[in-house]
This record gives C-alpha cells, sequence and structure tokens, in this order.
C-alpha cells in the first residue's frame, strides 16, 4: 500500500470544465496548475482527472484514440508533465484515468484489427469468426467492416471490447487468458501505464476495472488474475503507483490487486440511500431532513463490504463524480453539510467532485458527448463574480458547456468570505481529519449507536467520536460512550451534558476522548 494514501483525500477534476487558462472555452491542464494551491487550500492533497488522452470524445475521452498523446484541447504531453511537476511540488499526488476495457473506434489498433487480412492487432479485440455468429450474451456490431465475423462491444457503440481472453474458452474465436494474443493485450496495457508513470504520475483511476474478463467470469477470477499481475508489475517497479477501481465490489476489487474500490450511486448501492434516493418523486435520502431512513439501511451493507478488506485495501467514499448527478440536486446546503462531515469522517479515501465543495447545482441540458443525464454534472465551475464565472474568459458561445446563469448561482468567491458556508465547512471537516490521526487510519470504525426507527446515529474512530442527528426535531443519546468529551467540532448545535449527547435539529458533532 503507498504510503501517501493514508491521508489522502482526493479531488477529482472533469478538465473539460474546470479551468480554460487559454481562452477557447475549455478547460485545460494550465488551468488545473493556476488551481492546485485553491485545490490544497480546500484540503485536498490529491487529485483524480477524468480521461486527457487524444479522442474523438463520443464518451467524453472515454474513448481513447492515443493512450499516449494528450488531447490538444487540455495541452501537450509536455504541458501534462509539467502539471505533475507542480503538483509533487506542492506534496499532492495525481491520478490519471485509465481506460483497459476498450478504445475508440478511432484507435489505431480496431483500424488494423478489423481489416480483413491477418495482422498483428486482429486479436486485440474480440471477434466471432463469421458475421453470422453472435456472441452469445454480449452486445456487438456486426456488418461495418471487411473482416468476416462481429466485434463485441464494451460500452458504447463507439467502444469496441478488448481482448484480455476468456476463462473458459468454448468456440475457436475465443482465446484462453494466458494466450499469445490475449497477453498481447495484457503487455499493451502495461505499457502503456509504465509510459505515464515513468513521466511522472502517480497511478490511475480505472474505468469498468472488473470488465476485462467476458462472459464466463461471474465470479471475476478470470479479471482478478489479471490485475494481480499487473499489481506485481506495480508492487516491484513502481511501490509509490496507487490504483483505484471502478467496480464497486471491494470483496472482489481488493484481493484483485487494487489499492482501493468506489463505493458507487448505483442502483440500489447502500451509498445511492444516503444522498440520491429519490423514488416516484419523493426523496427518501438519509441526509434529507423529512427522510424516514435510518443509517442502518446505507451500515448494514456497507459494513459488510468494508469488513471484509478494512486490512488490505481502502472502500472509497465520494460525494459525488461525472456520472452521477449532483448531490446538490437533493439535498440542501445544511444537509450537504452534514452528508459531507460523514463522508469525510468515514474510512478509506474520499473523493470530492469539483463544484460540489460550493454545491453546484445539476442542470438540465442537452447531451454533450456522450454525457446525456450525466451532462448536468458537468458543467464549468463557478470560481467568481467575473466572465463565465471565472471559468473562461471566451465567449459565452464558445463554452465547452453553459455556467450556471442562476443569480445565485454558488461560487468559491462568494463562499470563502462566508464563515458559515458549504465551502468552509468543508475545509474546517478535512483540516480536522488532517490532524486527527484516528480519521486517518483505514481499519478502525465501530458503529456505536444506530436504531432502526431512530435517524440519531455515533460512530467512533479510535479516540473520536461521531454523532450526526438529520432529522429536523431535537435527539439525545443517552449512551455516554467517551467521558467528559472534548468538542472539536459541530454543525448546529451537538452537546455532551451529564453522560448524555444532546443533538439540535440537523446537526454533527465531533468529541475526542479527553488525554489525562
Ligand atoms: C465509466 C465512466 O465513469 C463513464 O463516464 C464512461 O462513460 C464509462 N465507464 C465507459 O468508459
Amino acid at each position: 500500500m503507498p504510503k501517501w494514501l493514508d491521508d489522502a483525500v482526493f479531488y477529482e477534476i472533469y478538465p473539460q470544465s474546470f479551468k480554460d487558462a487559454n481562452g477557447d472555452g475549455i478547460g485545460d491542464f494550465d488551468g488545473i496548475i493556476e488551481k492546485l494551491d485553491y485545490i490544497k487550500e480546500l484540503g485536498c492533497n490529491a487529485i483524480w482527472m477524468n480521461p486527457c488522452f487524444d479522442s474523438p470524445f463520443r464518451d467524453a475521452g472515454y474513448d481513447v484514440r492515443d493512450y499516449k498523446k494528450t488531447a490538444k484541447r487540455y495541452g501537450s504531453n509536455e504541458d501534462l508533465v509539467r502539471l505533475f511537476n507542480e503538483v509533487h511540488k506542492r506534496q499532492m499526488h495525481i491520478l490519471l484515468d485509465l481506460v483497459p476495457g476498450h478504445t475508440s473506434e478511432e484507435h489505431a489498433w480496431f483500424q488494423e484489427s478489423r481489416k480483413a487480412e491477418k495482422n498483428e492487432f486482429s486479436d486485440r479485440y474480440i471477434w466471432t469468426d463469421n458475421w453470422f455468429h453472435s456472441p452469445e450474451g454480449l452486445n456487438y456490431v456486426a456488418g461495418e467492416s471487411d473482416r468476416d465475423g462481429v466485434y463485441v462491444l464494451n460500452f458504447f457503440k463507439c467502444q469496441p471490447a478488448l481482448n484480455y481472453g476468456f476463462l473458459k474458452p468454448e468456440r475457436p474465436w475465443q482465446k484462453g487468458i494466458d494466450s499469445p494474443e490475449a497477453l498481447a493485450t495484457r503487455e499493451a496495457l502495461k505499457d502503456i501505464m509504465r509510459f505515464w508513470l515513468d513521466l511522472g504520475c502517480d497511478g490511475f483511476r480505472v474505468d469498468m476495472a472488473d470488465s476485462l474478463v467476458k462472459k464466463d467470469d461471474e465470479k471475476k477470477s478470470g479479471t482478478a488474475m489479471i490485475w494481480q499481475d499487473i499489481r506485481r508489475m506495480l508492487d516491484e517497479s513502481y511501490p509509490e503507483a496507487a490504483l483505484v477501481s471502478e467496480w464497486n465490489r471491494p470483496y472482489l476489487a481488493i484481493p484483485a490487486g487494487f489499492h482501493m474500490d468506489f463505493c458507487l450511486d448505483w442502483k440500489g448501492n447502500c451509498y445511492n440511500l444516503l444522498m440520491r434516493d429519490l423514488e416516484d418523486g419523493k426523496n427518501n435520502s438519509f441526509f434529507h431532513k423529512e427522510s424516514s431512513r435510518s443509517v442502518l439501511d446505507f451500515f448494514d451493507e456497507y459494513l459488510d463490504s468494508y469488513e471484509k478488506i478494512k486490512e488490505i485495501g481502502h472502500y472509497c467514499l465520494i460525494t459525488g463524480n461525472h456520472d452521477t448527478i449532483r448531490a446538490a440536486y437533493y439535498l440542501e446546503n445544511r444537509e450537504l453539510k452534514l452528508a459531507y462531515a460523514f463522508l469525510f469522517t468515514m474510512p478509506g479515501n474520499p473523493f470530492l467532485y469539483y463544484g460540489d465543495e460550493i454545491g453546484m447545482r445539476y442542470l438540465s441540458l442537452t447531451s454533450k458527448e456522450g454525457g446525456y443525464t450525466r451532462t448536468g454534472s458537468r458543467t464549468p465551475m463557478q470560481w467568481d463574480h467575473t466572465r463565465n464565472l471565472g471559468f473562461s474568459s471566451a465567449d459565452q458561445d464558445a463554452l465547452y458547456l453553459p455556467v450556471d446563469a442562476s443569480e445565485d448561482a454558488p461560487t468559491v468567491e462568494v463562499q470563502m468570505q462566508d464563515p458559515d458556508s458549504l465551502w468552509n465547512v468543508v475545509k474546517e471537516i478535512l483540516a480536522i481529519r488532517r490532524q486527527q490521526a484516528a480519521l486517518q487510519e483505514n481499519a478502525n470504525l465501530e458503529l456505536v449507536y444506530a436504531k432502526r426507527d431512530e435517524r440519531t446515529f455515533a460512530y467512533r474512530r479510535g479516540n473520536l467520536l461521531m454523532v450526526c442527528n438529520p432529522s429536523g426535531k431535537e435527539a439525545v443519546i443517552e449512551e455516554a460512550v467517551l467521558k467528559e468529551p472534548e468538542k472539536l467540532f459541530e454543525i448546529g448545535t451537538a452537546s455532551y451534558q451529564d453522560g448524555r449527547y444532546v443533538m439540535g435539529a440537523q446537526s454533527f458533532g465531533i468529541w475526542a476522548k479527553k488525554m489525562r
């Protein structure tokens, strides 16, 4: 486990929309460099940047055309290396987004692979051997190439699946995981990883990490074998490089070789219940003031996963990401403060999606670059009151996406000046996380108070106790978990009186055990 992950707090940057330094209407590496001090001041010491590679952008860059070349619109490879250096100068780290499961259909490998004549790349993707044979249970495209056969897709139509082999090959066109063809794909992936690690990146967020081996890999043992092999390479040659998986199954992802896995917003997932539970128009998200939920709806599932991996990896909570609807769509400011106080005091490395620190809103927009409903969560960062809210000096109609035009659109500038703002609460909690060893150590969490029919709950991490009451009514917890505790932080009114925690409406408190 790279040491720097002990206290890493990540800030996710969607490069299109963060900061445009050259005035062409789209964010760039230089813009990110300009804002590194901002990210540090907020309390994040690590970055995950969404794909920034050459691409036709039919899926916002998750359709890579050249893994070793940055997209011109963000800057050159040299500019990206400059960004790495600026990040490191500030004792920060940066993860790139690695897309191992598919490329763009415009990638040179695929252009070769689709040719009728056999060549080095014929088996880089998954093809059947006859135009009339479809691969059972997999999405595919037929009728688009000279080559006889159909090819398998990993996500959108523009994203043909790379061939990592099959666990139990049953048809002549299915290669084994250790076949020369599948190994060539795996080696090509390692080569890409080494390329960027040698240039100074600190690791990768891995897109659809569970998707490498298809169909017969329900238990994911085939996919895990491949990642374990890649992890061996990292351990030997890049021991400080970190890997975080988009997998949402830490008990599979961590043993497969990842250092961290995300708890995602997938439907029915426990994370959704906290902040994004909108069924039939009724908001029943746990942190919503009127919700009827108990926090056990979350913890029942979370703890099951957490307990399985807590000694060997990190299970990470997010405020949101480029695929989720912004949290501010479901929760208002005070609710967001409680939700973030919770997320940032839990085990694992927190991930804060750009703009969530000011409660940026979800905008209703037409799809851009394959974003569909996700587009409204990808709008330009709102910095200040200047042109385009400080995102870009370009004309409004040249912007990548429109900025929030509402009169009261939140901005960093305004919130920095207001001690009670969401931004300042985020900053304060992250500072406490940094100062308190107990909040950094992954393997320590005890849910000390939670009831099916109550909203208030308490959890302990080392010498610290966190109590939260998300409801609109005062609540009291009788169990005195810490003796004569010292209050470090509160939202609303949270007090300890004669062995009881008295929690005002919508409150959160952090107490430390008094050291004598
Ligand atoms: C997950 C990414 O987060 C998402 O944005 C993308 O569209 C798909 N994977 C396909 O790469």
